[in-house]
């Protein structure tokens, strides 16, 4: 039997078995088994389809096959069979990460392969690019040119043990790809190849290094313009940690600039963390038909400890909500995608509500919701709110007007994760810098059974999370130290 065979196989025989306390409701995550980063996000034959870093057997990293959902609205999404599976001599050690383009009507997909299944000898470890073909969108090829771009394509600067993750985009008439890669100095690089027909690529140039300034390997980059701002995405690993900034192990950062691809050069004028929670990571975009640019990212994060997989539910990591991106003042702000407005009901609505010490309000409560507000801070200096609470527990953030912070805090969640590496003092604690605007701050909260997605005036910053309560802990109360403004509250359930 294929290995294609044997893992939907495995699939369907088994997914009914996982534990589905801690399941989410309305994010992508695996039916049974562990996901890492999206690949292949895109709009084909009007429809959006997201790929996905996938293991089916165990809910720990494994050699990887790219899994398959598909969805008219970004929200609802439909199990499709798996895409790909390590089955040729190039990507035998797994089917890594990579993205998607049409041409012509099909659907092409660039992935690494990485070589060496004997993980004990990483230096033995080679990683290739290559494509593989599908006409209907569901059932793909692997290209007989494969591997298309070999580490003999490679400069002399970069290491064949990490040349992954290529982002494959049309500049005219040629096919760009933009492939995350590490220099012999151990630190992070982008290498850009160039394409008439997808299949014979050539070496065009380094389009951005780090000279060990920004991290260690440059993963899953990303690069597309919205208006005149061109933007890159991409996720260093072990970036040093800059005050509030970095906290994580590995982070996910944003440059925007300007770029010439032909000349391979990107002038960059900003440079920012992309989220500021324990949980996102290798983020990546797609243009849908409504021009919007689209990104998704994996709502977990490598060196950390993961409940449902520790307690044996079968299952590990999901996908962030689908996030519209705009650029603002020279900021990227990320604004949860429209389509999540429809799924919304039972809303309740309260308008000028005081809040001093502590308050909870009558039916805002729950574990699948939406809470959006508008709060006037007066002379206070904290306002803040703790969700997934009863007697003993709770998830806590509150905005510091002084110090101009959001703060997330999931201490006292129920559950330890614990983060390999991590200092104590930002072992359970996040914040992000950001000011009122006319003394007032504008939030939307999605809690979705174990995340957090907060996204702070519309989208200017943003805060993802996981925690995972206790089944019964669904509470939610404000608090303030001093007289403070709800202007306006309003919760849904989303359905
Ligand atoms: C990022 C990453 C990629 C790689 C994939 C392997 O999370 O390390 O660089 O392609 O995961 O699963």
């Amino acid at each position: 039997m294929s290995k294609l065979s044997k893992a939907q196989e495995y699939i369907l025989k088994n997914k009914d078995k996982v534990n589905s306390e801690y399941r989410l409701k309305y994010h992508v995550m695996p039916e049974i088994g562990w996901i890492n980063d999206p690949n292949g996000f895109c709009y084909y034959n009007g429809e959006y389809h997201l790929f996905y870093q996938y293991y089916p057997y165990d809910s720990q990293w494994g050699p990887m096959h790219w899994g398959h959902v598909k969805s008219n609205d970004l929200v609802k999404w439909e199990y499709l069979p798996v895409a790909l599976a390590p089955d040729m001599y190039y990507d035998a050690g797994g089917c890594f990460s990579g993205t998607a383009i049409e041409d012509d009507g099909k659907l092409y997909l660039m992935y690494t392969g990485n070589t060496n299944p004997d993980l004990e000898k990483p230096e033995n470890i080679r990683q290739i690019q290559n494509i593989a073909v599908s006409e209907d969108g569901i059932e793909f090829t692997k290209l007989p040119s494969n591997p298309v771009i070999d580490t003999k394509a490679l400069p002399g600067s970069a290491l064949p043990q990490d040349f992954r993750d290529p982002k494959i985009l049309k500049h005219g008439e040629d096919f760009y790809s933009i492939v995350g890669s590490r220099n012999i100095d151990g630190s992070g690089q982008l290498l850009v190849y160039k394409s008439k027909d997808l299949s014979q690529w050539t070496y065009v140039g380094v389009l951005m290094k780090s000279n060990n300034k920004l991290g260690k390997m440059w993963e899953c980059p990303d690069l597309f313009s919205i208006g005149d701002t061109d933007v890159v995405l991409m996720s260093p690993q072990f970036l040093e940690r800059d005050g509030d900034k970095y906290c994580n192990v590995h982070s996910s950062v944003y440059f925007l600039g300007e770029c010439d691809i032909e000349s391979c050069s990107f002038k960059p004028f900003v440079i920012d963390e992309i989220d500021g929670g324990f949980d996102f990571y290798a983020p990546q975009t797609m243009a849908d038909a409504k021009g919007r640019r689209i990104m998704i990212a994996w709502m977990q994060m490598w060196d950390m400890t993961i409940p449902s997989s520790e307690q044996g539910h079968g299952w590990a990591g999901a996908m962030t909500l689908p996030r519209e991106l705009k650029v603002i003042d020279n900021k990227l702000y990320q604004i949860p995608i429209e389509e999540i407005k429809r799924y919304r009901g039972n809303n309740i609505e309260y308008k000028d509500i005081v809040v001093t010490n502590s308050l909870a309000l009558e039916g805002v409560e729950g574990k699948h919701i939406e809470l959006e507000m508008e709060i006037d801070f007066l002379d206070a200096n904290v306002f803040g709110l703790k969700i997934f609470k009863d007697e003993e527990h709770e998830t806590v953030m509150y905005y510091d007007k002084k110090e101009a912070k959001f703060v997330f805090d999931r201490s006292k969640n129920g559950q330890d994760i614990f983060a390999s590496g991590v200092e104590d003092d930002i072992k359970y604690a996040r914040r992000v810098g950001i000011n009122l605007k006319d003394n007032k701050l504008k939030l939307r909260v999605f809690i979705d059974t174990i995340s957090i997605e907060v996204f702070i005036q519309d989208g200017e910053k943003t805060l993802t999370s996981t925690v995972y309560p206790n089944s019964s802990a669904k509470g939610i109360e404000f608090y303030s130290d001093a007289e403070v403004l709800i202007k306006e509250l309003n919760k849904w359930e989303i359905k």
